[in-house]
């Protein structure tokens, strides 16, 4: 039988209109394609087997019009599919990880109790306009002791309070060097604080290990007095230990600086009435200070009768220990999770 018989454009036509309009999705809409306007569809055979004008221009006029509401049913689709894909794809990157679907993110770890003091340290001197700087931790002979002063018989020469890696190379014993450095590379005035680690042969106690971190600070300027060191003192352990701590030096001794003295900050525990902790003084030492020595500016080549200043040495793990009231420095260096996950 003629195929053309078989085909009533009219119906073919309003067949073809629903099914596209029915069509859900762009791959159904794609079958309802091939199926009326395929190569071998009904349609398509008509047309090839078109004889009379009339006939044709009919059979055409429906190929139009099905090919229009295809494509205008394509474009409504591939926009429905689109704002779907938007709207059910959005990540809200706010949400935990697990409720994504995803395996757990790695737990975040915490910062070590040495860091967070090192950070409030870097505050209270940036807000005091000084420069934070780092130095080597493998110093020589020169720079760890003799530009600083230190006469030939002191004890931290000998190489039973200091690791030597040769005659001339050691680890540094302090971050005093700084000093040198920071006043070698740039004339004054100079503000800076030096952060980071030291080494000593010292035997383990609850408060030394022979590893440990120092933050060092130098002032040089014109007309610094022991007042500027004592209110920059009290200042910043007042930023690190709280607004009531009162600061109080004791003369020592140190080579690089004349007079020395050795700065106690009030115990927080007892408030300075006297407990174990202060062992009863209500004082509890923290460090080394002093006004630079005349020697030390001659040997970076500066005027002692222009310039002056003053410099502190404090130990990172010992301002921790106060702050967060660690009785041993030991855990400091071990890497206990139970013990670095108490601070944040
Ligand atoms: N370098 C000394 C030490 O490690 C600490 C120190 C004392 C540093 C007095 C200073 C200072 O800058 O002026 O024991």
């Amino acid at each position: 039988m003629d195929k053309v018989a078989t085909v009533d454009p009219t119906d073919l036509q309003q067949e073809a209109l629903s099914a596209a309009a029915e069509a859900r999705t762009l791959a159904a809409l794609n079958e309802v394609r091939i199926h009326y306007l395929g190569r071998s569809s009904a349609l398509k055979l008509a047309l090839r087997n078109v004889r009379d004008r009339e006939t044709g221009m009919t059979l055409n006029a429906v190929r139009e019009t099905v090919e229009a509401a295809l494509t205008a049913r394509e474009e409504a689709l591939a926009r429905a599919e689109l704002e779907e894909r938007i709207a059910t794809e959005r990540v809200d990157v706010t949400l935990p990880a697990e409720v994504l679907g995803k395996p757990k993110l790695r737990p975040r770890g915490t910062l070590h109790p040495t860091t967070l003091i090192r950070r409030d340290v870097e505050d209270a001197f940036i807000g005091l306009g000084y420069e934070i700087r780092e130095d080597k931790e493998i110093e020589t002979v020169e720079y760890n002791f003799d530009k600083l002063a230190f006469p030939a018989w002191h004890p931290a020469r000998s190489p039973r309070d200091t690791f030597y890696l040769d005659a001339t190379h050691l680890l540094r014993t302090e971050t005093s060097p700084s000093q040198i450095y920071a006043l070698e590379e740039k004339p004054p005035p100079v503000y800076m604080v030096s952060i980071g680690r030291v080494y000593r042969r010292d035997a383990i106690t609850p408060t030394r290990f022979p590893i440990f971190h120092q933050f060092e600070g130098l002032a040089i300027d014109r007309g610094i007095t022991m007042a500027d060191l004592k209110g920059t003192l009290l200042h910043v352990m007042r930023a690190l230990f709280g607004e009531e701590r009162e600061v109080r030096f004791r003369t020592h001794y140190f080579p690089f600086t004349e007079p020395s003295m050795e700065p106690d900050v009030s115990c927080g525990v007892c408030g300075g009435v006297g407990c174990p902790t202060c062992k009863h003084t209500g004082w509890i030492e923290i460090g080394g200070s002093g006004m630079v020595d005349p020697q030390v500016l001659l040997n970076v080549g500066l005027d002692p009768n222009e310039w002056g200043g003053f410099a502190f040495g404090l130990g990172l793990e010992r301002a921790a220990q106060l702050r967060y009231d660690i009785p041993t420095i030991r855990p400091f260096w071990e890497g206990d999770l139970r013990f670095l996950r108490q601070f944040r």
